[in-house]
């Protein structure tokens, strides 16, 4: 009896794991000859050089300093370090030999051209929305580019979750493959933002939490997150700005990294506007607000602007005449001098720090960053640097920004700051 028992229980496994087999099983595509790059009509290629901007490939598939689009940029995840791949049209270590097929295959369901499955790391959970002629568009674009050799590098995720057969499974849970759906109730600018925004500029990736396997959560669209050592602030009507990201600071921003009342791109968001969305038409550039916008419920809240700039120019006035507190005088002395433009007198290359979200977010991060490793002449506005205040000891940088956090905002006091201060300056910059 239990020896058929056993027997059964064996069989079910085999079955189950030959069945997996089956399932996650992807066929290769037949490799090609590179394409000749005069075999693509160049304004495809121009077309698709807009989208790759659009879904900063170069930020990801490039290392610092190293060849455009060769692959071997690090990320860390949560499960190991994961690097992209070389995606010149190198026959041998790049993508040369694949066909627009395979090519396809990997942008809409993040298989590669051998049949094996993609980490998302590789944001294929958004690229699967591209249409075809936009995924033909920059294959256009990268089987033009120059060919570079350069082997992979060896992914650091451990056994079992580097049996690339398992992403079928990950796939089966959080995977919704398939092109953008046009919601039409929505105006066609505010479909092309969503199209945009979902699709190949996968602003989600950064600003949506993610689950304990690694996917978005799909009920929090949007809700904010930890990315890179920073926090990506909520895009939603939780978004802790006392001014509302409305359109026009939107487009503010997303055209220029600046934006009048929230201050710049600074951290990992400065290459998506500087390297990436600069390629984009400023028709995409106002549907991307508009979609946004809409996100953020900002038109409901329109109301709030003018207390908020009340209030700023009121915590302006904190700036003038001699300060008793300790923390107030570092403030001026350290920060006021750039800071203070006059009560209620707006500079953006001098972001006011009442309306700032590093400021007014739950989490600290962003503004011990900010003051412990400056704002670098090429993030934030270009050729304007904030100083880095590296040399602040833990106990400063949490006193200052305790007294930020009380006096420019009514949000609840940050709890810990000094270990928070520390945990971020052993992060590095
Ligand atoms: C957030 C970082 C990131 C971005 C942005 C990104 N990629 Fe990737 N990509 C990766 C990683 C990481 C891999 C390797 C995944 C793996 O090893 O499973 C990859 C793999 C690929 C592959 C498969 C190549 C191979 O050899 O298997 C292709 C094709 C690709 N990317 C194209 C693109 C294009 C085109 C864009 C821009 C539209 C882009 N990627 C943007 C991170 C990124
Ligand atoms: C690589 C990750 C990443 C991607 C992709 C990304 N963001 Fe961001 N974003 C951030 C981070 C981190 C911040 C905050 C700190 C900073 O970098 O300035 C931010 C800041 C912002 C802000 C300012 C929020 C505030 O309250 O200050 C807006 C608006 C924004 N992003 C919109 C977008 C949009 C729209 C997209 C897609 C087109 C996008 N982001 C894509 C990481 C990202
Ligand atoms: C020498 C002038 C200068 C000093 C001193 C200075 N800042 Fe700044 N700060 C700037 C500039 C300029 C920017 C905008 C950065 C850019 O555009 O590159 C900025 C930006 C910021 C931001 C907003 C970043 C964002 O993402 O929008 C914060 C927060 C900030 N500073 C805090 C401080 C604090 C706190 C101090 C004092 C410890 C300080 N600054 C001292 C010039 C200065």
């Amino acid at each position: 009896m239990l020896k058929r028992i056993v027997l059964g229980l064996i069989v079910v496994v085999v079955v189950g794991i030959v069945g997996f087999g089956v399932f996650a099983w992807r066929p290769a595509i037949g490799k090609i000859a590179p394409p000749a790059p005069a075999a693509f009509a160049p304004e495809m290629v121009a077309r698709g050089e807009v989208l790759a901007g659009a879904g900063y490939c170069s930020t990801c598939h490039t290392t610092k300093g190293g060849q455009p689009f060769a692959g071997g940029y690090p990320m860390k995840t949560g499960f190991g370090t994961i690097y992209s791949t070389n995606i010149t049209p190198d026959a041998k270590t790049g993508i040369g030999t694949w066909s627009e097929a395979a090519f396809r295959r990997a942008m809409h369901q993040g298989v590669a051209r051998n049949g094996a499955h993609l980490f998302p790391a590789f944001p294929y959970d958004h690229f699967t929305k591209l249409t075809d002629a936009d995924v033909s568009a920059l294959y256009a674009y990268m089987m033009t580019r120059t060919a570079v050799e350069a082997p992979a590098k060896r992914n650091s995720v451990p056994f079992p979750l580097n049996i690339r057969a398992l992403q079928a499974g990950w796939k089966l849970l959080f995977f919704h493959p398939g092109r953008f759906e046009p919601d039409k109730a929505k105006s066609a600018e505010w479909n092309r933002g969503a199209y945009l925004a979902q699709g190949v500029s996968h602003c989600g990736a950064c600003h949506t939490p993610r689950n304990a396997l690694g996917a978005e959560k799909r009920d929090k669209a949007y809700a904010g997150a930890l990315i890179d050592n920073w926090i990506a602030p909520p895009l939603t009507a939780a978004n802790p700005s006392p001014a509302p990201w409305d359109r026009a600071e939107l487009v503010a921003y997303l055209r220029t990294g600046i934006s009048r009342y929230h201050g710049v791109a600074a951290g990992p968001m400065a290459p998506v506007v500087h390297d990436g969305l600069i390629k984009l038409p400023d028709a995409d550039i106002q549907a991307l607000a508009v979609y946004l916008a809409d996100v953020d419920g900002a038109a409901a809240r329109a109301s709030s602007l003018a207390p908020a700039l009340r209030k700023a120019a009121a915590a302006d006035r904190l700036n003038v005449g001699p300060q008793t507190l300790p923390a107030a005088r570092l403030y001026t002395t350290a920060c006021a001098s750039c800071h203070y433009n006059g009560v209620g007198q707006l500079n953006p290359l001098r972001p006011d720090l009442a309306l700032n979200s590093a400021v007014n977010l739950d989490d600290p991060t962003n503004l011990i960053r900010v003051v412990l490793y400056g704002v670098s002449a090429k993030d934030g506005a270009p050729g304007v640097v904030m100083p880095s205040f590296n040399r602040f000891s833990d106990a400063d940088v949490a006193e200052l920004a305790s007294y930020l956090r009380a006096t420019r905002t009514d949000k609840p006091a940050w709890p810990n700051l000094d270990k928070k201060v520390a945990a971020v300056r052993a992060q590095g910059r």
